[in-house]
């Protein structure tokens, strides 16, 4: 137990930062100051923004969703893959000239890029107009560093390395109103062959339930019906507390959260999706009928390689026991085309597996080399080329399985968790099935938060279309 105590950011550090707030404010009281926080990459990433935005507003900033008026901009970054890296450098390059005309303007920059050596070097050398830096492992001390950048002399830069603690009790400002991110664990304990993650944030560390359960019955209260749990790798949740948690029981207790009907999680790794998880997931009726469970490829080989210890055999014995006990649930995945050594016949492999797998959806990925890994030292790196076209004969063969698949729902009635007006069609609403599928239907504004009935109508590959009954 006083391991667990060492886990988790003690009270009078909270309080530090609870003084920082207040300092902060005290700078200037009667200024509007205003933030823009753009987020990269995942919805854990998603997530800890909106604890930074909960903090930014405790210090008195307002939030815009123009960054040219505001007075801090921060990123939160990816490095998952290249190509997240290179659009924070573009969006860092293009701040410089605003910046010189505004030097009051506090840019800050975050998140799992920033736990590379490599890329802080780089950012300080390179874009002299950041202002603050720091990693993943201390956003509970945002209040401190943001107080030592507006007052002291920039740049600031904190990136500890370790696992970092976990911190309770921050504020939060929530990005929707009906559905909420719950995180219950940080970090990797997994080192797949190609991934980044486990060295930019650390060891796996779960939250303690009672938090967790407190959290939820919060959402409840304040109108929030669906959750979503995150983490890594949610199935190995508790697995290092010994006070008997785990993900199945977690999931059982939330069940009798009042107020959240819905709850959902995210991401489960095939190795460990224990028969004891399946049943809870049959068992709680709130739990979604939707499962993501990244394959990431079909050739045996490669999964070897990647170091994901499992087969494409056992990944079919799981979609079986899966379907078995939960009938009707989607099934969601991720797969990476051309990890290093990847030949046509694995590629084959890939496309098999999906034929025979038949997800709802799959995110499909260009592999992407990234430095520090196992994979990045492979040799037989696939051409970008070779990958792109991989990569498009995949999402040719999934498009048309996710089609095929919702065109069976037309006619059928689901029920909805209303979110909102529709982002394309402002006089179309907005939600979900259970199964995760986006429906667009015509409804009042007042609906959101509500769980109807939609018949639905007309289908196509990522969304549907319904009327209310
Ligand atoms: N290249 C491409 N895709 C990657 N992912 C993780 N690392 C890489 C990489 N180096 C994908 C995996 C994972 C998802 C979140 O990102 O499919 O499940
Ligand atoms: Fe990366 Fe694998 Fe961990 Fe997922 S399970 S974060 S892919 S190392």
């Amino acid at each position: 137990m006083a391991e667990r105590e060492g886990n988790i950011v003690p009270e009078d550090e909270i309080a530090r930062q609870e003084t920082f707030m207040h300092s902060v404010r005290e700078l200037d009281p009667g200024a509007d100051r205003k933030y823009f926080i753009h987020t990269f990459g995942c919805q854990m990433n998603e997530n800890d923004s909106e604890k930074l935005a909960g903090m930014l507003e405790s210090m008195g900033y307002r939030r815009s969703g123009d960054p040219e008026e505001c007075d801090l901009i921060l990123f939160n970054t990816c490095c998952v893959r290249e190509h997240a890296e290179q659009k924070v450098y573009g969006h860092l390059g293009r701040l410089k000239p605003l910046k010189a005309r505004r030097p009051g303007l506090v840019i800050a920059i975050c998140g799992c890029m920033m736990q590379q050596e490599e890329v802080v070097e780089h950012i300080l050398e390179k874009y002299s107009h950041v202002d603050l830096i720091f990693g993943t492992h201390n956003i509970h001390r945002f209040p401190e560093l943001l107080y030592r950048a507006v007052t002291g002399h920039s740049p600031v830069t904190d990136i500890s390395s370790g696992d970092g603690l976990i911190a309770e009790g921050l504020p939060i400002r929530r990005e929707h109103g009906v559905k909420a991110w719950l995180t219950i664990m940080y970090g990797c304990d997994n080192f797949c062959s190609y991934c980044i993650v486990p060295y930019v944030r650390g060891r796996e560390r779960s939250r303690r339930m009672a938090d967790i359960i407190d959290e939820a019955r919060l959402l409840g209260r304040q109108g929030y019906r669906e959750i979503t749990l995150l983490g890594q790798n949610v199935n190995s949740y508790g697995l290092d507390m010994d006070d008997g948690s785990s993900f199945a029981a977690l999931l059982r207790s939330l069940e009798e959260v009042d107020g959240i009907e819905r709850i959902r999680f995210m991401t489960s790794h095939p190795k460990d999706l224990s028969e004891e998880l399946i049943l809870a997931m049959r068992d709680c009726s709130k739990v979604c009928e939707h499962l993501h469970l990244p394959v990431q490829a079909g050739s045996n080989r490669i999964l070897a390689e990647m170091n994901r210890k499992y087969t494409r055999e056992q990944y079919f014995g799981l979609v079986d026991r899966v379907r078995d006990k939960i009938p009707g649930i989607s099934i969601t995945t991720d797969i990476i085309v051309g990890f290093p050594g990847e030949t046509d016949e694995d590629f084959e492999q890939t496309l098999d597996l999906v034929e025979r797998v038949r997800f709802d959806y799959a995110y499909t990925f260009l592999y992407s080399r990234r430095t520090g890994t196992p994979a990045a030292k492979k040799a037989g790196q696939v051409s970008e080329e070779a990958k792109k076209k991989r990569f498009d004969e995949l999402l040719k063969l999934q498009n048309g399985i996710s089609a095929e698949i919702n065109a069976k729902l037309a006619g059928t009635v689901a029920e909805i968790l209303v979110e909102g007006p529709s982002k394309n069609n402002i006089r179309m609403m907005t939600g979900r099935t259970r199964t995760n599928k986006i429906v667009n239907f015509a409804g009042d504004p007042g609906l959101a938060g509500k769980l109807v009935d939609v018949r639905i109508e007309r289908t196509g590959t990522w969304s549907l279309d319904g009327t209310l009954v």
